[in-house]
């Protein structure tokens, strides 16, 4: 007779994991050797859920914008020539005779509008969440800096390619640094008498605007570390307005990071559907003496200003706006947050952007006139 005593003991050796596992393991034990040697896992500190919202994201956007300028540019400076007889001519090789070139140089121009748009937005968002309050200010006015960087970036990228547009642009560029005197004289063609000023504004464009973008973005990102990205504005405050520390559900930054990877990657592929259907155009080399084009549109606003009042429009509209921005912690100090309790504040900034749609929206329906005194 049988007895059914259960199953048979098993004589094999213990079972070996499955390929799987000793795959991730494997993947795991590179990973441990990495993160010994770099600290990536301190990456993974918490963050706030708020923080993986669009619109909290846009900062992350704005980086991601940089990286591919950075990447695109250095693939451009390989080809482009700032020797003033040669640059217009190095541009339009570029986009007809270098393998990629056409593409490559499209995606270096909208990822610069990119860039400057959501740098835009972001700006948006730390004004309607009262971002740029105590302990904030800082960091908000290093962002002020790296949005006055951006703007001189895409003035001096203009200029290389040293067409009509680039040539009026410059035009502008001397006569403005003029107004401002001493302060000015870098801009004047006679501040170096061996270089020319193309090749002055190319080392602009290329090492010391973009290196300054990038020290700053380093110490933003600090900053943004050391005190934890602001609450969200609609969390409890109490009687005075100031936020308690609060339990919001907090994630991993490696997640946010996964997050602005994929925007970025989203946005390259937009960069990329423009740069291949809309490329940028390289107009014929400069003819001096004649004033017929229209600067890049984010300029628009204060060239409108220059038809009303002369060149000193541009600076004087310039200085005003970011003279606003700087202001802006200093004069809205009060801990509240929330846009609905700020209301004048909230108007204010309305107004700012009206006028300057209105200012832009009015250049676009207005034909060049001459200005420069060339
Ligand atoms: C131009 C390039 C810029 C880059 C690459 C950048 C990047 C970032 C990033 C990654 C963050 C983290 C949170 C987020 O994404 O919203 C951040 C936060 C912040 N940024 Fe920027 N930013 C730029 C420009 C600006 C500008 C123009 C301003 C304001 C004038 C600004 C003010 C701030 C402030 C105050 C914070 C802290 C916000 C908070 O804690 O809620 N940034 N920035």
């Amino acid at each position: 007779m049988t007895t059914n005593a259960g199953p048979a003991p098993s004589t094999s050796a213990p079972s070996s994991p499955p390929p799987d596992a000793a795959r991730r393991s494997r993947g795991r034990v590179v990973l441990d050797a990495i993160d010994e040697r770099l600290g990536i896992s301190a990456l993974e500190y918490p963050v706030p859920g708020h923080a993986n919202n669009l619109a909290w994201s846009l900062g992350g956007i704005t980086a991601a914008s940089l990286g591919i300028l950075i990447v695109t540019g250095i693939l451009l400076v390989q080809f482009y020539s700032p020797v003033p007889e040669a640059a217009n001519a190095s541009v339009r090789h570029i986009v007809t005779d270098v393998w990629g070139g056409r593409f490559v140089r499209g995606v270096h121009f909208w990822a610069a509008q990119a860039m400057y748009v959501t740098a835009l937005l972001h700006l948006g968002r730390v004004f309607v969440t009262g971002s740029y309050k105590r302990p904030r200010e800082g960091n908000y006015l290093v962002g002020v800096a790296m949005l006055g960087l951006v703007t001189l970036a895409i003035f001096t990228g203009t200029v290389l390619k040293w067409d009509q547009e680039g040539f009026e642009a410059l035009g502008h560029n001397i006569e403005i640094g003029n107004l401002l005197g001493g302060v000015g004289s870098w801009f004047s063609p006679q501040f170096a008498d061996q270089v020319p000023i193309l090749v002055r504004l190319y080392a602009a464009h290329t090492v010391i605007v973009p290196g300054l973008i990038i020290v700053l973005a380093v110490l933003h990102g600090l900053l943004v570390k050391k005190h934890k990205i602001s609450p969200h504005p609609a969390l409890p405050t109490d009687a005075s307005g100031t936020q308690a520390p609060t339990e919001e559900p907090t994630a991993p930054f490696t997640h946010h990071l996964r997050r602005i990877a994929a925007f970025g990657v989203a946005l390259f592929g937009i960069i990329g559907i423009l740069a291949v259907l809309l490329p940028p155009g390289v107009g014929a080399p400069s003819v001096e003496g004649i004033e017929i084009t229209r600067p890049p549109w984010m300029f628009w606003w204060v060239f409108t200003l220059e038809n009303w009042v002369g060149l000193a429009g541009i600076l004087w509209g310039e200085l005003a706006f970011f003279a606003i921005l700087v202001a802006l912690p200093f004069i809205d100090r009060s801990p509240q947050r929330l846009w609905r309790k700020r209301p004048v504040v909230i108007i204010g900034g309305v107004l700012l952007v009206a006028i300057v749609a209105v200012l832009t929206i009015l250049m676009a329906v207005t034909p060049a006139k001459q200005h420069l005194g060339m």
